[in-house]
């Protein structure tokens, strides 16, 4: 029988990139579908080297292929990321964020958050001005568009899953701004009764979550929320190396247009080279894009397999184990095969 066949665009990049591409290529062979990876060279040599020309060829290919993953890229004259971001204009991201028994935390209670966050606007896309020697001033830009886009993305998920979002900003103090991110979200909510909406206020929320975090499950906030509630998730985790996120781009009908999957570590030039890079990001990275390619049992073979190895203790030494990285990854492709032979 064929295996069905997935065009994949592999954005290669610095450090333990490398090792993090065989990682995936070694495992994606013990999967019964074909991913058909078109490799783009974005190493900094390479983007020196190419200069635009080199992003003119990724955006083509990620256009083209519609899924892409990313490794991780040294930010020097540019960051890539900021880049891709731009030009395929990824205006949302979804970041799991889930505590692993086992893997070293100072949180004792167990999370399971998919932060939903624009990834446009807020504060981040004005860098402000002096006012005089003493002030500054700087504008805060939240518009309809990429919040219907994360909201409609938020309520979809939670469709699916049958898990309830909570939206959360200021908006009782930033009435215009994140005012208006709440009536667009009700607006959406109410296009989905079947899924359970309350809204919170930020500061609140990041409260509720380290005290009671089991009544949170899917959250969508504005871009600077969500990136302070990422890295919080990620640390009461005791995983900011093990994160993955999707960043997505839709289609005028709030479709999935092209859909970029990462690891939230960089790129370790420390360990580079030595077979130590632990994959499980990236892993977990290749199941959000296995899951957005429709081969849900299969990315949630992946997904088992490898959180079911570090449960175990079957680990890379940043874990406190003994594994490299290609023993951890030959494990993992055993444990997939297993799984779904089962
Ligand atoms: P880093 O995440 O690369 O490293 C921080 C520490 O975590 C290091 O001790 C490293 O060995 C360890 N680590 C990270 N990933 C690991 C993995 N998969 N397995 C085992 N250990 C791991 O962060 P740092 O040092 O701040 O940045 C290094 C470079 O990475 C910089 O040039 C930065 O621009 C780039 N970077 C790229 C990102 C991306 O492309 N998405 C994200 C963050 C940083």
């Amino acid at each position: 029988m064929t295996r069905p066949s997935y065009p994949v665009t592999e954005l290669l990049g610095d450090g333990i990139g490398a090792e993090l591409s065989t990682a995936v290529h070694r495992l994606s062979e013990r999967l019964p579908i074909h991913l058909d990876f078109r490799p783009i060279d974005l190493t900094l040599e390479n983007r020196r080297a190419r200069k635009n020309a080199i992003y003119d060829e990724a955006v083509a290919s990620v256009e083209a292929t519609r899924v892409a993953l990313k490794y991780p890229t040294i930010t020097a004259e540019e960051s890539p990321n900021q880049v891709l971001r731009k030009r395929l204009d990824l205006s949302v991201i979804h970041r799991p964020v889930t505590t692993i028994p086992g893997v070293p935390s100072n949180f004792k209670r167990e999370l399971d958050l998919d932060i939903v966050r624009i990834a446009t606007g807020g504060t981040y896309d004005d860098p402000g001005r002096m006012i005089g020697d003493d002030g500054a001033v700087s504008l805060r830009i939240v518009e309809r568009k990429p919040v219907q886009e994360a909201a409609r993305y938020a309520f979809t998920l939670g469709r699916k899953t049958h898990r309830r979002v909570t939206s959360a900003s200021k908006y009782t103090i930033q009435k215009a701004t994140d005012g208006l991110f709440e009536r667009v979200t009700d607006m959406v909510a109410h296009q989905y009764p079947e899924v359970e909406h309350n809204v919170e206020l930020f500061d609140a929320l990041l409260a509720k979550i380290v005290m009671t975090p089991d009544k949170f499950q899917i959250v969508l906030v504005l871009n600077e929320y969500g990136d302070f509630l990422s890295d919080m998730a990620c640390g009461l985790a005791g995983s900011l190396g093990i994160g993955a996120s999707a960043n997505l781009a839709f289609d005028a009908s709030g479709v999935v247009r092209v859909a970029l999957f990462d690891a939230a570590h960089g790129t370790a030039p420390d360990i580079a080279g030595k077979n130590l890079a632990n994959p499980t990001a990236i892993f977990l990275a290749l199941v959000l894009l296995l899951y957005q390619i429709g081969e849900i049992s299969v990315g949630q073979a992946v997904k088992d397999a490898t959180l079911d190895l570090l449960r175990r203790g079957i680990r890379t030494r940043d874990l406190g184990g003994q594994e490299s990285t290609e023993s951890f990854t030959k494990a993992v492709g055993d444990e997939v095969e297993k799984r779904l032979q089962g």
